[in-house]
């Protein structure tokens, strides 16, 4: 196993600022309904990566776009990863992060099974305050609003061989945004894909890599022409197990109070979901990952032995899943949306954790400004 966190030499910022930023009143403009991912910030973080040099020039410059070569290998061989994660305003003029460093162990990880160098855990999470520092100002204040970030690494060596590339492009970008669901924290509706899987043993599902994301646009089309928000996922082998939402994890809430949520392999081990089992096991709570077929979520909302049903993400936050469609029609989960229901409460002291207004005791919060 490569070192997942290798030292980094010869990497200080340097910070270039814009030229000509968007002025306060525009910016309190783009700022009042920003949605998810339309709205940017003035600057972004960029680190080259060069084989036989290793990481180096890294800087926040203005945000502007990338000049590649049509050869470029990424644009062939889609070996490209991401992160993505919120900073949040605090009153004091500063900002939070929530989990960095898994975030930067993630992304070393995508790295890893991309054949990609890993960022030293460390650069990644200074990239993050770096910019946030910079654009600080970007971060929205409206109730649920956060500054999304995202970090990204692309193969740019102009070569069309298929091996890894020798050189990478990583970069951080950050959006204002609001809530990812047009609906905000009301009940989605999903569809479960019986066509399209997302991944198999063995293959990429566990990475945060562009080409999974892609690979689930099919379905996802699919789930809005059936007039769903999102598309459950079965497993790969038997089509029978449920394994996770285009971009978010799930969970069952049993009715005597027990939290199931399908088990790690091919779904992408998401951060939120690891901090809710480690949140709900604090309370008491059982939570078992282990697999969970349809039939079974067909046959426990008909007898009422389950309860809730929600996704959860760092862009969906928790979102209950209201009403689920299949190719055999669709079951409603009425409990779902409850304002007094364990969703709605692990919802509440995961938000107030992150925004630094409720406690914090796995000591979670990262002060990044
Ligand atoms: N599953 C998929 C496919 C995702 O894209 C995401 C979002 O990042 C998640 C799960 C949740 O991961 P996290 O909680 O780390 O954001
Ligand atoms: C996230 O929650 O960060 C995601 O990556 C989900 C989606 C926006 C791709």
């Amino acid at each position: 196993m490569p070192d997942l966190n290798p030292a980094r030499d010869g990497t200080a910022f340097t910070v270039r600022p814009h030229a000509s930023p968007v002025s306060a009143e525009q910016r309190a403009e783009l700022l009042r309904d920003p949605g998810f991912g339309r709205v940017f910030t003035d600057h972004m973080a960029v680190i080259d990566y060069t084989e036989g040099r290793g990481w180096h020039d890294a800087r926040i410059e203005a945000r502007a776009p990338v000049l590649m070569d049509p050869a470029s290998a990424v644009l062939h061989y889609a070996q490209e990863i991401f992160e993505g994660l919120k900073a949040y305003a605090t009153p004091d003029g500063g900002a939070t992060l929530f989990r960095p460093d898994q975030n930067a162990l993630r992304f070393a990880r995508s790295a890893e099974r991309l054949a990609m160098p890993p960022l030293p855990n460390d650069l990644f999470v200074d990239s993050l305050q770096q910019l946030i520092r910079v654009d600080r100002d970007w971060i929205p204040t409206v109730a649920g609003g956060s500054l999304y970030l995202r970090p990204f690494m692309f193969a740019s060596e102009v070569f069309l061989g298929v091996r890894p590339s020798k050189q990478y492009l990583y970069m951080v970008i950050a959006s204002p945004v609001g809530s990812y669901f047009k609906g905000g924290a009301k009940p989605v509706t999903v569809w479960v894909s019986q066509d399209y899987t997302r991944a198999a043993p063995g293959g990429t599902g566990e990475a945060k890599c562009g080409g999974n994301y892609a690979a689930s646009l099919a379905a996802q089309a699919e789930a809005s022409r059936h007039g769903c928000e999102q598309v459950v996922f079965l497993d790969a082998a038997e089509r029978r197990w449920v394994e996770e939402l285009g971009g978010m994890n799930i969970f069952f809430v049993m009715d005597d109070g027990t939290l199931v949520t399908p088990p790690l392999g091919t779904i992408l081990p998401g951060i939120t979901r690891d901090s809710l089992i480690a949140m709900a096991q604090r309370e008491g709570i059982t939570v078992r990952q282990e697999p969970y077929s349809i039939d079974q979520w067909r046959a426990d909302a008909a007898s009422g032995r389950l309860r809730e049903v929600f996704a959860c993400g760092t862009a969906a936050v928790i979102t209950p899943i209201g009403t689920v469609r299949t190719t055999e029609g669709e079951f409603i989960m009425p409990g779902s949306g409850a304002t007094q229901g364990i969703t709605e409460r692990l919802r509440r002291t995961l938000t107030d954790m992150q925004r630094g207004s409720g406690p914090d005791p796995f000591g979670w919060v990262h002060h990044a400004a």
